[in-house]
């Protein structure tokens, strides 16, 4: 993870110091759910790259009309050096990857959002450095793909992470969470769970949250969940409690006095926009590093 981390900050830097790397390559990219970052953040990072991008929206392909995961797997390896997929269950990425011949990087699903995780944590890491001990790190809101994520990555990173979320049926999967566990045991990493908002925000550094009703969730769920959900709103009374030096971070896309008020999502706490950015630089070492072979199977790949 050092090493992606290493390099987009060098693709910060310079977007195009390594230009040749997808020359003459192409690099499909397969969305069955709207996107405005991850696919602007991704066709950019390929260009970056001297490649091209080839967007695939869910209707385009024969998949729609029966075709399988494993031939269109087969078919896209033959054209495209790597396969971006943002789609609703994890196991379709995972057959994706499993039939193809190129990477499979996952862009989104249900279960998981590996590649922001990558953002926010070069993010983080501008504002307090790679020295991480004795902070804490808080994603508060839906137990959702976000949430997942977020205790993965921060496992994988050795830092003490925090989702505060409802209990019941908006907590993160039990899956998750003992994912995150398994991995803590290896990096000294701290997991927590909690379904109080205050105590998620207590003295943390950073308070990260997402939307309450994500793509694919039941509109016939919205009311009952949105008032499960209302405790858990970032506040500027919330934000009182956290470290004296923290920082706001959201994924995007935001709804304003929903899960975060304007005052803080707008206010100078917040680093959505240097987040967002980094979604280009993130995805750009991602696919310079697959592409020379460097990275072997990981988190990010299905
Ligand atoms: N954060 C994120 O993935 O944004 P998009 O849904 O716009 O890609
Ligand atoms: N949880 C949100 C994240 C959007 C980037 C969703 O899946 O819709």
């Amino acid at each position: 993870m050092d090493l992606l981390l290493t390099t987009a900050a060098k693709f910060a830097d310079d977007p195009f110091a390594a230009r040749e790397t997808l020359a003459n390559q192409t690099v499909a990219i397969y969305m069955t759910k709207p996107s405005t970052r991850t696919r602007l953040a991704s066709e950019t990072a390929v260009a970056h790259l001297g490649g091209t991008p080839v967007f695939l929206r869910g209707d385009d392909l024969q998949l729609g009309r029966g075709e399988t995961i494993s031939d269109t797997a087969k078919i896209i390896s033959g054209f495209a050096s790597a396969l971006i997929v943002r789609t609703f269950a994890q196991s379709d990425v995972d057959e994706l990857g499993a039939a193809s011949t190129i990477p499979v990087i996952n862009a989104l699903t249900d279960d998981d959002h590996p590649t922001q995780l990558l953002a926010d944590w070069i993010t983080i890491r501008e504002k307090f450095g790679t020295d991480i001990s004795g902070r804490k790190f808080t994603y508060i809101g839906d137990g959702n793909n976000m949430a997942h994520a977020w205790l993965i990555m921060g496992a994988i990173l050795g830092a003490h992470v925090v989702a505060a979320t409802p209990s019941g049926k908006w907590a993160p999967d039990a899956s998750a969470i003992a994912t995150a566990m398994k991995i803590a045991k290896s990096t000294g990493a701290k997991i927590e769970v909690v379904h109080d908002a205050r105590a998620g925000a207590e003295n943390s550094s950073v308070l990260y949250t997402d939307v309450w009703m994500s793509m694919g969730d039941p509109e016939s769920e919205r009311a009952e969940k949105l008032k499960a959900l209302s405790p858990f709103a970032v506040t500027p009374e919330l934000m009182k409690l956290t470290a004296p030096d923290s920082i706001f971070m959201h994924c995007l896309p935001a709804h304003r006095g929903e899960e975060v008020s304007a005052e803080v999502i707008d206010g100078p706490a917040s680093l959505i926009w240097r987040e967002a950015y980094h979604r280009r630089t993130t995805i750009q070492a991602i696919l310079y590093h697959l592409v020379r072979g460097d990275l072997q199977g990981s988190a990010l790949l299905g």
